[in-house]
């Protein structure tokens, strides 16, 4: 696995073949990300009362501090300008947006002490973002919001690349996680996991913890082993991310191996054009 830097843009299908090979790029410093960046905290600072986003835990109480990032996160998410400056992000790394797919585009907040979690607002544990989907050709996008530090980023796991976890995609269903959602009275807490996990230890042992610039983007393989590292420094972090498939991908085959995922049914349907909002279909 390597970590290649760009400052140009590449191609749909010199991306898919150097993600599919396992390697994770980072461009570097686009301008639209740092649009992005700016408004992204001016929405935060709304919600938060104009307290610095990153130390705003030290001035509230749990539940204030859930309920305002909570309100930040419904707002990020239903925001359509903050989507299309990302969709602008995408352009700027060369994606042809026209044949792009992508799910959702979340704001991820991960408090700096336990105290202070909560549904959504907490370090996302070890998991393949193809386990659930089951398309492999997915690819993730992540980014920063603020400055990061090896103990307050993402951690990707090349060594289970080619290495098998034992996990739950056999059992775990998304009809199931749909009806325990409709019956949650709380928003966000779901008494069923919302993705497969893994039911093995894993070893930490060749864990990358990435530290990007904001302005930087992440991109690598859904497929990738990957975790929130646990937050022990003293500021939160935030940062934002989305799920994309490429035709070209498909029509190609273009796709990472299928290491350890017991499922077989790919979920075309979670995705939408970038440009013409249509589902994505195993035909498109
Ligand atoms: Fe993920």
């Amino acid at each position: 696995m390597k970590i290649i830097t760009l400052d140009h843009p590449i191609d749909d299908r010199q991306r898919g073949q150097l993600l599919f090979e396992g390697h994770l790029l980072i461009y570097r410093q686009r301008s639209s990300m740092l649009e992005l960046i700016d408004y992204t905290i001016s929405m935060l600072k709304i919600e938060l009362a104009d307290l610095e986003p990153t130390s705003a835990q030290r001035h509230l109480n749990t539940e204030q501090f859930l309920q305002a990032t909570g309100a930040a996160q419904t707002r990020f998410r239903t925001d359509p300008k903050a989507r299309q400056l990302f969709f602008q992000v995408l352009r700027e790394c060369g994606v042809k947006t026209h044949s792009c797919y992508y799910d959702h585009f979340p704001l991820r907040v991960v408090p700096f002490c336990s105290s202070h979690t909560g549904a959504h607002r907490a370090a996302i544990a070890h998991h393949r973002d193809t386990w659930g989907s089951n398309i492999h050709s997915q690819q993730n996008w992540w980014a920063p919001i603020y400055t990061l530090s090896s103990e307050r980023t993402i951690a990707i796991y090349p060594a289970y690349w080619h290495q098998a976890i034992a996990n739950t995609t056999e059992s775990w269903s998304f009809e199931e996680f749909l009806a325990a959602r409709a019956k949650s009275e709380i928003e966000r807490q779901v008494p069923y996991p919302s993705a497969p996990s893994p039911i093995q230890t894993v070893d930490e042992s060749d864990v990358v913890k990435l530290v990007i610039e904001p302005g930087d983007v992440l991109n690598f393989a859904s497929a990738q082993l990957h975790a929130s590292v646990p937050n022990t420094t003293d500021a939160t972090r935030y940062s934002v991310e989305m799920r994309t498939v490429h035709l070209s991908d498909l029509h190609a085959n273009r796709q990472a191996p299928n290491i350890d995922n017991a499922a077989s049914e790919p979920m075309y349907f979670w995705f939408k054009n970038i440009e013409s909002k249509q589902k994505l279909s195993h035909l498109s």
